[in-house]
């Protein structure tokens, strides 16, 4: 693929941006200035560095971020900042989106991609991929609670009770819980309807992904073959 046509896939702006940025000396590609646009590379593994930022070429682009609280997953948010605040802007305006939304205080796991396929497959109520959060209830948990979370409670709206795929309590005031869809507040709509209330949610898996330790509040990393293995392999 010639060097304009890389960098305008990657999302370094128009095609004339792209070219006006290789004119101006800013693209490398292994350690040496190019400034021709019309070089071919082979994008398989290919490496490059615009502003000596350095880039992987990737055909299609999927990402996890640890979302913070008081972010919104919505391109235009209304109240608070954008998750796409967080990225860089190729990968914005590559026109990568959530894979389902964290509500803005939810915290933790949260997938990205431009793969149209990949977001409607892991958002499709029939794939039923488990999430896994951990809530913080404002009142102690009690057996009843958990009782009815495991046998389905029934959700204003819903016709049918919903019930957690898994439920473990992990402290007084601390619930694991597992879920197999994505409607609506669903986790925090469950916890009210078994009577307690949570306080602070956060994603800790979906499917066979969990969130790395080291990625901080905020911050955002690649989805390597090695994730997208755990993510499908639940
Ligand atoms: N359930 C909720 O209530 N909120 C989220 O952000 C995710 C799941």
């Amino acid at each position: 693929m010639d060097l304009e046509s890389i960098l305008f896939t990657q999302g370094f702006g128009s095609r004339r941006q792209c070219r006006a940025l290789i004119a101006e000396g800013r693209v490398c590609i292994g350690g040496a200035v190019c400034q021709n646009p019309t070089v071919e590379f082979a994008t398989a593994a290919l490496e490059f560095e615009v502003d000596a930022r350095r880039w992987q070429y990737r055909e299609r682009a999927y990402l996890m971020l640890n979302k913070p609280a008081g972010y919104e997953c919505s391109r235009e948010p209304q109240h608070h900042l954008s998750v796409f605040a967080l990225l860089p802007a190729p990968l914005v305006a590559r026109g990568v989106q959530c894979v389902g939304r964290l509500d803005e205080d939810t915290t933790g796991l949260l997938l990205l991609s431009d793969d149209g396929q990949f977001v409607h497959a892991y958002t499709s109520p029939k794939r039923k991929v488990p999430k896994t959060y951990l809530a913080t209830t404002r009142h102690a948990l009690d057996e009843a609670q958990l009782a009815a979370l495991r046998a389905g409670v029934l959700l204003h709206g819903e016709r049918q009770p919903l019930a957690a795929a898994a439920v473990h309590a992990r402290g007084e005031r601390c619930l694991e819980l597992t879920i197999n869809e994505g409607k609506y507040h669903q986790v925090k709509r469950m916890i009210a309807a078994a009577g307690n209330r949570c306080e602070a949610l956060h994603r800790q898996r979906i499917g066979g992904l969990a969130l790395p330790e080291a990625l901080e509040p905020g911050a955002w990393q690649w989805l390597g073959e090695h994730e997208l293995g755990a993510l499908a392999g639940h």
